[in-house]
C-alpha cells in the first residue's frame, strides 16, 4: 500500500464557463477528452466530499467486480435523487456550463453516479467506451463530467484516455467487445494517464476509449461522474448491447425529457 502524503491545493482561479479558453474546446473536439483544473472551490470540494462519504455509507450500493478478480468500483446510482448537495454538484452551474461549451450545443442531464475505489482489493478499470451503455439513439452528443473529490495521482486509479479514439471508422461503434478486438491499432496509439487534484475535473466524450488504474493508496478514491446528452435525445435501447441503463418511464422513440432529465442551464 503507498501512503500518500497530502498535498497543498495549488493556488490559483477556479475554471468556469466563461474563462474556458478556445483552445481547451479545441483540445476536447480533436482529443475527445480534457482535463480542467480547478473547476470547484476549496471549501466546495469539503462540502461535497463529506456529503458523498454519508452516502457512500448510507445508499444502496452497485458493486462492479472485475472477472480476474478485486473490485473495479462501487457506486451510489442516481446520488442527486437521494441528496441536495449531489444534486447541486451534478447540476453544477460551472461543470454544466463547461459541458455545453464543449458540447457547443444544449444538453441534459442522462444520469449522474457517486463512485468510489477502494484502497485495497481494487482492480483497474478495464478499457472500454461508454456509448453502448447508453440507450440514446445514435448521433447526438452525449459525454461525462468526471469531478474529483479527492486527490487523484496515478497510484490512486486516475483515468487514461486514448486521445482522438473517439472518432471511429464510418461511426460504427460496436456494442459489444473490447475495443482493442475492434480496432486493434489502438493498442499502438499513445495512452494519456491524467491525474488530478481534488476538485478537478475531466470530460470525456461518450466514444473514447479510456480506463482507469487500480487504487494502491491507503485513501478511497471518490469521484462524481455525470453523463450529459444532447437536449433533443430520444429513447433508443439496444437489444445487442451487453449493458444498458433500464430508463423505466419511456418507450422507444420518445424523447428523454421533463424533470427526470433537466436542461442543464
Ligand atoms: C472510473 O471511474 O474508473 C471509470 C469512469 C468511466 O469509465 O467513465
Ligand atoms: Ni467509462
Amino acid at each position: 500500500m503507498i501512503e500518500t502524503t497530502k498535498h497543498p491545493r495549488p493556488s490559483g482561479e477556479t475554471t468556469t464557463a466563461r474563462t474556458l479558453s478556445v483552445d481547451l474546446v479545441e483540445q476536447y473536439h480533436r482529443d475527445g477528452y480534457v482535463h480542467i483544473p480547478r473547476v470547484l472551490g476549496g471549501s466546495e470540494v469539503e462540502e461535497y466530499l463529506a456529503d458523498a462519504g454519508t452516502q457512500l455509507d448510507r445508499q444502496r450500493l452497485v458493486s462492479w467486480n472485475a472477472a480476474e478478480g478485486g473490485n473495479v468500483m462501487d457506486w451510489v446510482p442516481e446520488p442527486e435523487n437521494a441528496s441536495e448537495l449531489m444534486r447541486r454538484l451534478a447540476l453544477h452551474p460551472e461543470i454544466t456550463g463547461i459541458a455545453e461549451r464543449l458540447a457547443g450545443q444544449p444538453l441534459r442531464m442522462f444520469k449522474s453516479e457517486l463512485l468510489r475505489k477502494h484502497t485495497s482489493d481494487s482492480a483497474p478499470t478495464p478499457m472500454h467506451i461508454d456509448a453502448p451503455a447508453f440507450p440514446i439513439a445514435a448521433a447526438p452528443v452525449t459525454l461525462t463530467a468526471w469531478v474529483a473529490l479527492v486527490d487523484v495521482p496515478v497510484q490512486r486509479g486516475c483515468l487514461t484516455f486514448i486521445p482522438g479514439s473517439h472518432r471511429w471508422p464510418e461511426d460504427a461503434i460496436p456494442t459489444v467487445g473490447e475495443p482493442y478486438e475492434a480496432r486493434p491499432e489502438l493498442r499502438w496509439w499513445p495512452h494519456v494517464t491524467v491525474p488530478v487534484r481534488a476538485g478537478d475535473c475531466t470530460f470525456h466524450d461518450a466514444r473514447l476509449v479510456h480506463s482507469a488504474g487500480a487504487n494502491y493508496t491507503d485513501m478511497a478514491r471518490i469521484s462524481l461522474a455525470t453523463v450529459y446528452m444532447d437536449a433533443e435525445a430520444v429513447y433508443h435501447p439496444d437489444p445487442d448491447a451487453w449493458y444498458q441503463d433500464t430508463v423505466p418511464d419511456r418507450e422507444p422513440g420518445q424523447r428523454l425529457d421533463g424533470a427526470r432529465y433537466p436542461r442543464i442551464s
